[in-house]
């Protein structure tokens, strides 16, 4: 298959992988800092972010490409505040929809119609994710410093994450 493409595929792949560790060491914090709820939602995010990965290796795998696995990064194990940590999390989820938009226009540019295909799922799956956390980050603004507020929305984000934990 095409080198470059190949290659941006296996760079995607890695940055999925980065994002599910990402979110696993934010899922620590927040369980460090008790609160269970976001802890476990951010573990879903995990997955979600493992099964992205994935996604991207099967197919790169059935198109004959050569997987190539690289290091990834520590990620940042230390957060200020609950809305502080969520703004990372949009502030990652743009970031990764720059890089799948810039997969795409690669594989346009390369006349690689597969990967323009695969490419419009994670596009769609980008508007969900940074919706999500927008939500998110817009809800705990509204909290403040009221710790009631705070522990409710720990609550309805625990339930939402519900089934889980492995
Ligand atoms: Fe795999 Fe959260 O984007």
């Amino acid at each position: 298959m095409n080198k470059a493409v190949e290659q941006a595929l296996n760079n995607q792949i890695k940055n999925e992988f980065f994002s599910a560790y990402l979110y696993l060491s934010m899922s620590a914090h927040c369980d460090r800092i008790n609160l269970p709820g976001f802890a476990g939602w951010l573990r879903q995010q995990y997955e979600e972010e493992r099964a992205h990965a994935l996604r991207l290796f099967d197919f790169l795998a059935d198109r004959g490409g050569e997987i190539a696995l690289q290091q990834l990064d520590t990620p940042q194990a230390e957060f200020s505040s609950p809305v502080q940590l969520f703004e990372e999390v949009l502030g990652h989820e743009r970031k990764v929809t720059g890089m799948i938009n810039d997969l795409y226009a690669l594989a346009v540019k390369e006349n690689d119609y597969p990967t323009q295909v695969e490419m419009q799922w994670f596009i769609t799956e980008q508007v969900e994710e940074e919706k999500t956390a927008g939500d998110i980050v817009a809800q705990l603004k509204l909290a403040g410093d009221n710790s009631t507020a705070l522990l409710l929305l720990d609550r309805e984000l625990g339930s939402r994450a519900g089934g889980t934990t492995e």
